[in-house]
């Protein structure tokens, strides 16, 4: 779980990073710019916890490196909508990855619980922000959506095993 949460918070920073290079002067600059910083919270959180419990960090690091920022740079290309549609269906994908970390964890590692179920909050509240800036109305918006959520699925998956 701590694996692919950090890869996931890891795959986060870089989508907002690769956003902010291109909008980072555009008027949403600033709602992402916080949005990016919770991330780098979630990032440090699970930088901790990976080696206090000596994880294996995932070894498609590299390749989240890439993927995250090309996704972030390649929607925000698109526009500002196009940018929040790519992080409207990015958090529903965490949202539901850790709704379901939160029920498979019961009564288990309440410190882990409580870690998943604060971001997860936090994750939410960028998917609604997301939503309130148009991420909707984004040329293509039901195939970018549907794209993105996918790839993320795809993501968590590779990173729980590699
Ligand atoms: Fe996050
Ligand atoms: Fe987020």
């Amino acid at each position: 779980m701590i694996r692919v949460d950090h890869a996931g918070e890891y795959g986060a920073v870089r989508i907002y990073e690769g956003q902010l290079a291109v909008l980072g002067k555009r008027g949403s600059a600033e709602t992402i710019r916080h949005m990016a910083e919770q991330e780098q919270r979630h990032l440090k959180t699970f930088d901790r916890l990976v080696n206090e419990r000596k994880v294996r960090p995932t070894a498609l690091e590299p390749l989240w490196r890439v993927a995250g920022y090309a996704l972030g740079v390649g929607t925000a290309l698109m526009g500002e909508k196009a940018a929040f549609a790519c992080t409207a269906a990015v958090e529903e994908a965490i949202d539901e990855h850790y709704a379901g970390q939160i029920s498979e964890l019961g009564e288990r590692d309440p410190e882990l619980k409580s870690t998943v179920e604060d971001f997860r909050a936090d994750e939410a509240a960028h998917r609604q922000t997301a939503l309130d800036h148009g991420a909707e109305q984004a040329p293509g918006y039901k195939f970018l959506s549907e794209a993105i959520k996918a790839g993320c699925r795809i993501a968590i998956k590779l990173s729980e095993k590699i």
